[in-house]
């Protein structure tokens, strides 16, 4: 009997269910003696004393794939280099136990192990992977700035959602003759604003990776007040800054965890705004949909998507290739070297087709 150790690491996202029951689906039907447990919590489980890991049978994984968030848990304070440890006098600090977490999953008994997770996650699969351990990676991320593979499962969802949420502003921005500003994660990449602003209609879309200038959007919000179309909807993600400034957000504060907490952009623009002396007599109003755009089920296409990408693994690991994360690459499955997918992030670039298509129907990205 051979044994696959399963985790899901970083935010929760669409699809890791789906990617749990392709794996243990792939892993059972293939005949041969696997066995997959998951580790509770990211690797946070398999540090733990005793040990919290889970044997996914057919039973646990059955119908999940409609299911949002994980059923094996997950956590972003759970870097084994920077794993949270709270000293005797209740003050906390970080140990690195990626020696330890590599013994205990050899201890174990574990043949491979499939990390599923963004960025961070990927880069704890490398250095397992360097230390010794049969890694698989998989993407993960409703932000998709993976730059080695074309999409990530929860992306399309967390679009869908924001679409979704657009066309209900849409309404009141008519209504009543407002601009309506809808913020969206994305974290440094503008993905999630762009498609959604797209696949919404809207007038201005705000994002990382160009920093706006409000005398343009003022101008933008005129010309549609004085062509008496009195109403605007602006998507802003929530990474955007105005030119010479800086993003919005706060630390985190939270042992374990780095990252900046983004978010707050829209009501900051939402002020510039108000205060501009050329703007039109019109009431502005925000809304962030924050953890919304993860949560709920998946859409159809990250199911098959995140599906495939667990069966991917599966494979990958019958052919020992280990040390790759799975990708979807034009509009095929396939793999690449975690060392290479790990190099940088995916930002929209201005020659991007959908950046042309949005400027050729109006939209204004406030340069
Ligand atoms: O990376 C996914 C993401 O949802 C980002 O879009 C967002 O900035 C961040 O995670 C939020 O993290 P948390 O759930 O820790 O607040």
């Amino acid at each position: 009997m051979k044994k696959i150790l399963v985790s899901t690491g970083g935010g929760d996202c669409p699809g890791l269910n789906a990617v749990i029951r392709g794996l243990v689906k792939a892993a059972k039907n293939s005949k041969q003696d696997w066995e997959v447990w998951g580790s509770l919590e990211a690797f946070n489980g398999m540090l733990d004393d005793p040990i919290r890991i889970v044997k996914l049978n057919r039973k646990k994984i059955e119908g999940i794939h409609i299911k949002g968030g994980t059923i094996i848990k997950t956590t972003n304070r759970g870097k084994p280099m920077a794993f949270p440890v709270q000293k005797e006098d209740g003050t906390w600090t970080t140990e690195d136990r990626t020696q330890e977490l590599v013994d205990r999953i050899r201890a174990e008994g574990f043949d491979a192990v499939v990390n599923i997770g963004g960025d961070g996650s990927q880069k704890i699969s490398q250095l397992l992977f360097e230390m010794g351990l049969n890694v698989i990676g998989v993407p993960k991320t409703i932000d998709n700035d993976l730059s080695a593979t074309d999409l990530t499962f929860g992306f399309t969802t967390a679009v869908q959602i924001a679409t979704d949420s657009f066309d209900k502003l849409v309404t009141t921005a008519e209504s009543h003759h407002r601009v309506m500003i809808m913020e969206v994660m994305g974290r440094d990449a503008g993905w999630i604003a762009l498609h959604a602003a797209v696949a919404g209609g809207a007038e201005i879309c705000l994002i990382p990776e160009i920093p706006y200038d409000i005398e343009t959007i003022v101008e933008k919000i005129k010309k549609r007040y004085f062509k008496k179309r009195g109403f605007v909807n602006i998507v802003i993600a929530e990474g955007a800054k105005p030119k010479g400034g800086t993003v919005v957000g706060q630390a985190s504060g939270e042992v374990g965890d780095g990252h900046i907490k983004l978010g707050g952009i829209a009501n900051f623009l939402r002020k510039q705004l108000e205060e501009h002396p050329n703007m039109p007599d019109v009431q502005v109003r925000t809304t962030i949909l924050g953890h919304t755009q993860r949560g709920g089920t998946p859409v159809a296409f990250d199911r098959i998507l995140a599906t495939s990408m667990g069966v991917k693994a599966f494979e990958l690991i019958q052919a020992g290739r280990f040390g790759h994360m799975v990708s979807f690459k034009n509009n095929d499955l396939t793999s690449v070297l975690l060392s290479e997918a790990i190099k940088e992030n995916k930002n929209v670039r201005a020659d991007h087709y959908l950046m042309r298509v949005a400027r050729s129907i109006g939209m204004s990205f406030g340069d």
